[in-house]
């Protein structure tokens, strides 16, 4: 039986669930989600959302603007940048009338924090001269992401949304640039749905688990990405992922960039601020592509420290904030440097490694969030996409910590009521009863097949190589390397089988289909990397040291090809007011 709803919306994260609040009651809507609502990965989000509230002192949304545009290295679209920040004052006041417990300054406003990138001019005769940093990230002590989660979970429940969760989306039903819905299958007993619906709206996070060290929770496994490519839609700029400087070491496990907005200091072995020597102004403020590679480079001159497994890292320095600001800001994060390294961050500095942490790249979209069929700009109907998964292109080649959890409701919002005009006129499209053959087929032959790969061998190999070969630093020769091992992967993969045969929770199932998602993601990052030769926010080439603006102002759209190398297309670059310059702080 199909089943049919006027909205279905994929992911019930922050994005998904702002969307879902937006949709008139009059309209049917179904979130489809693989874990419950509020395990999603937007929960993870710790340090905070920025907006120009000009709480603690004087700022702009204009000043917002440009730091994102800065942070982006020019690769973000201004028209969609200015969308965002213009809309983020509003965005906030909405979220603390939707009951969002924000921290509070002395005036009982929205406490705002110092985080990465964000700045204003110190002279406002001179916006584009020397540059503070300035208190913009909006926060609930370090579980920014955990309450706004919960917020948004509740309102979608208030707007009577119905809720499939542990359901996977295994196909997305696209024809003839008209989308018609997609299929999922319920986890607890494998039974496959197909869900009609005239608008669908994928909000399914990112990819971080194809690298081996991620702040990723085990569901960040890039589905929505993997199913419009599949879909021969595009993706773009997938060569961009962002590693975020502080991951717990060895685990990846995320400690907030409000640690060092609340005065956390990085240190190398010989307990140098070494900061000082990469970004003189703003120092650990610095946005996280440079603070990444300034923390890979100091342990690989030598300067970090050798660990009993034998891999490096450097220190977050935390002990001076003293107990009371630790357990009032930062009590997340310092409790798992306590649970999980044994550290106690009063006393000790907590030893940390970058993480891969986030996607700029992804499902192109409009700043209606409706998914572009062609670089040229052309939609689909009925397709939407926002938050992780989505590229709005407000992140570019870098983005700025606060700008995600930013993205996800203002984009969510929009997304949500595009698509409630849309459903002004829209009608259901014609579906088969046979169009869930697909996945029904995927899961038989995954369920009997006897093949001699196991999907934890390839995705492990695959998380080593990338975090090794297409990570803070990349070479073509690794690149090619990575390509090699990426085309090894895939054939192996055409013969994995599961060991557990039953259909019942089998995780093990559902891993496997995760797998080739990740590989999907993989392919478009790894030949979207190997074709750009200049180095740009996020994606440091050795071999091209420089930003090319000549030749490299300009997005990329991968589409999937049978095999091999996908087809790599470009868009230029929306540039409004402000021009690329120089990227110094
Ligand atoms: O460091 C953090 O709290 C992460 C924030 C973000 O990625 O925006």
């Amino acid at each position: 039986m199909i089943k049919t709803y006027d909205v279905v919306i994929v992911g019930a994260g922050g994005a998904g669930l702002r969307a879902a609040v937006e949709i008139p009651k009059e309209y049917s809507c179904a979130v489809i989600s693989k874990v419950y609502p509020p395990r999603s990965h937007t929960g993870t989000a710790q340090g905070g959302v920025c907006a120009a509230l000009s709480n603690m002192e004087e700022d702009s949304w204009e000043n917002h603007a440009f730091d994102t545009v800065k942070g982006s290295d020019y690769l973000g679209d201004q028209d969609s940048i200015e969308v965002m920040c213009r809309d983020a004052i509003r965005a906030i006041i909405e979220l603390e009338h939707m009951g969002m417990p924000f921290s509070r300054n002395d005036k009982g406003l929205i406490a705002q924090r110092f985080f990465g990138g964000h700045t204003k001019p110190e002279d406002k005769n001179d916006p584009y001269g020397k540059r503070v940093p300035v208190k913009r990230s909006c926060y609930s002590a370090d579980r920014t992401g955990h309450v706004m989660l919960q917020t948004l979970f509740e309102n979608s429940i208030k707007n009577q949304v119905t809720f499939y969760s542990e359901y996977f989306v295994t196909d997305l039903l696209v024809e003839n640039g008209v989308c018609k819905g997609v299929v999922a299958f319920d986890i607890a007993n494998s039974e496959v749905q197909i869900f009609q619906a005239k608008a669908v709206l994928f909000a399914t996070g990112g990819y971080g688990r194809v690298f081996r060290i991620t702040s990723n929770a085990h569901a960040g496994t890039g589905d929505g990405s993997s199913l419009v490519y599949n879909a021969g839609l595009p993706l773009e700029d997938m060569e961009f992922f962002q590693f975020h400087p502080t991951g717990l070491w060895k685990l990846g496990i995320l400690v907030s960039e409000a640690a060092r907005g609340e005065g956390g200091i990085l240190k190398n072995k010989d307990g140098e601020r070494f900061m000082a020597r990469y970004a003189p102004s703003v120092m650990d403020l610095a946005p996280r592509d440079m603070v990444s590679r300034a923390i890979i480079t100091e342990i690989r001159e030598g300067r970090g420290i050798r660990g009993s497994d034998g891999t490096d890292y450097v220190l977050l320095d935390l002990t001076h904030l003293g107990k009371e600001v630790i357990d009032e800001k930062l009590p997340e994060i310092t409790g798992f440097a306590r649970t999980y390294l044994g550290v106690e961050p009063t006393t000790e500095p907590i030893p940390i490694q970058p993480t891969a942490h986030y996607a700029m790249g992804g499902i192109p979209t409009n700043t209606d969030c409706e998914v572009l069929l062609n670089e040229k700009g052309d939609t689909v109907k009925g397709l939407y996409a926002a938050g992780e998964c989505a590229c709005v292109s407000v992140h570019g080649a870098n983005r700025l910590g606060t700008n995600s959890l930013l993205d996800l409701v203002v984009f969510g919002r929009r997304g949500g009521k595009a698509i409630a005009e849309f459903l002004k006129t829209a009608a259901f499209s014609d579906i088969s009863e046979k169009a869930d053959e697909k996945t029904r087929e995927l899961i038989d032959r995954l369920l009997t097949s006897a093949g001699n790969e196991r999907a934890v061998s390839i995705r492990t190999e695959l998380q080593n190589n990338m975090m090794e070969d297409c990570g803070v630093f990349r070479s073509e020769a690794g690149l090619k390397k990575m390509i090699v091992k990426l085309e090894e992967l895939k054939e192996r993969y055409k013969n994995i089988s599961i060991q557990d045969k039953s259909r019942v929770f089998n995780t093990e199932l559902v891993e496997a289909i995760e797998l080739n998602n990740l590989l999907n993601n993989a392919e478009a990052t790894l030949y979207g990397a190997y074709n750009r030769t200049e180095s740009r926010g996020a994606h440091s080439r050795e071999d091209y040291p420089k930003r090319d603006d000549q030749d490299w102002m300009k997005h990329s759209f991968a589409f999937k090809k049978d095999s091999g190398a996908p087809e790599i297309k470009y868009k230029p670059v929306v540039i409004t007011r402000y021009q690329p310059m120089e990227r110094k702080y």
